[in-house]
């Protein structure tokens, strides 16, 4: 539960891109480093945290949870965010994909992943459509209203993708700016809270908002990090602003009716986090900086 309060700290210290980047030099919550850190570290200190360990140990990891689907772990997602989830042909790959494997191997399920629109997941977990989102969801107290979350499993960075040759430097030359984002994400509200809804134009993924960043129709597009690095590479004269940025933790949402199904997921990801099976995933699709 510490994590999840200093989760809570930290979005309400950086409740906006502005005001966390204007003080990007005395970080209050996040250790603020000069460049933006690459998502690569799974949080292994909470498999050493102690009491952490006894709720997961003695608690109702082994006990009683449903499924949507009796025997299936249902997972909700929007693959147009790599490397967390995207299509590799057919098959919805990367590491969500895989990390969900790993928890459905533990809990003795198989894994049935489903895509819908990024703004569906919440919702879907809520009603009962499938058992678990993870489509690198950033815990947010929003959410959390709707939602459980499980203990993290990544960091994610909002960051600001730009032309080559754009007069944009920093998140302070956002103002009066059109930004791109994607529908409902975590950069949508940042930006639409500091910016003004006017100036934010919202795409059902990013790689529509990066299009349009190509063609002239929006001046920059704020993303998470390493679907960012992604897209970059991907098209011609675009950059990644090395500047201020707000730090996120990804974690798997389930719903609040699903108290042992959270508790097994919980133990089975603090296994999976002990054993480096979680750091091999990322360090799998993430290059180190
Ligand atoms: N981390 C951001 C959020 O939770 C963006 C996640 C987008 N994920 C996706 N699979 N499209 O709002």
């Amino acid at each position: 539960m510490k994590k999840l309060i200093a989760v809570l700290l930290a979005g309400a210290m950086c409740a906006s891109l502005a005001a966390c980047g204007s003080k990007a030099e005395e970080p209050a919550a996040a250790p603020a480093e000069t460049e933006a850190p690459a998502e690569t570290e799974a949080p292994a200190e909470d498999a050493a945290a102690p009491e952490e360990d006894a709720e997961a140990a003695g608690g109702e990891a082994s006990g009683e949870f449903t499924t949507v689907t009796e025997g299936v772990l249902t997972m909700g997602t929007n693959a147009t965010f790599p490397p967390y989830e995207f299509y590799d042909g057919d098959d919805i790959v990367g590491i969500d994909a895989e990390i969900a494997q790993l928890l459905a191997d533990k809990l003795g399920l198989t894994l049935d992943i489903q895509d819908m629109d990024f703004t569906a997941i919440v919702t879907s977990v809520q009603t009962g459509k499938v058992d678990i989102g993870l489509a690198g969801m950033t815990v947010t107290e929003e959410r959390l209203e709707n939602v459980n979350f499980t203990d993290s499993y990544a960091t994610g960075v909002q960051v600001i993708i730009v032309k080559e040759d754009s007069d944009i430097a920093s998140v302070d030359d956002l103002e009066g700016k059109l930004i791109g984002v994607q529908e409902g994400t975590t950069g949508h509200t940042y930006c639409s809270d500091d910016y003004g809804e006017e100036n934010v134009v919202a795409y059902a993924n990013g790689a529509t908002a990066v299009q349009n960043l190509v063609s002239g129709s929006v001046d920059c597009v704020v993303i998470d990090q390493q679907p960012a690095i992604s897209f970059v590479e991907a098209n011609e004269g675009l950059k990644i602003l090395d500047t201020e940025y707000v730090i996120e933790d990804y974690a798997a949402a389930v719903s609040k009716d699903n108290e042992g199904l959270l508790n097994a997921l919980n133990a089975a990801l603090k296994e999976l986090i002990a054993d480096g099976s979680i750091q091999e995933i990322l360090d799998k699709y993430i290059k180190a900086e």
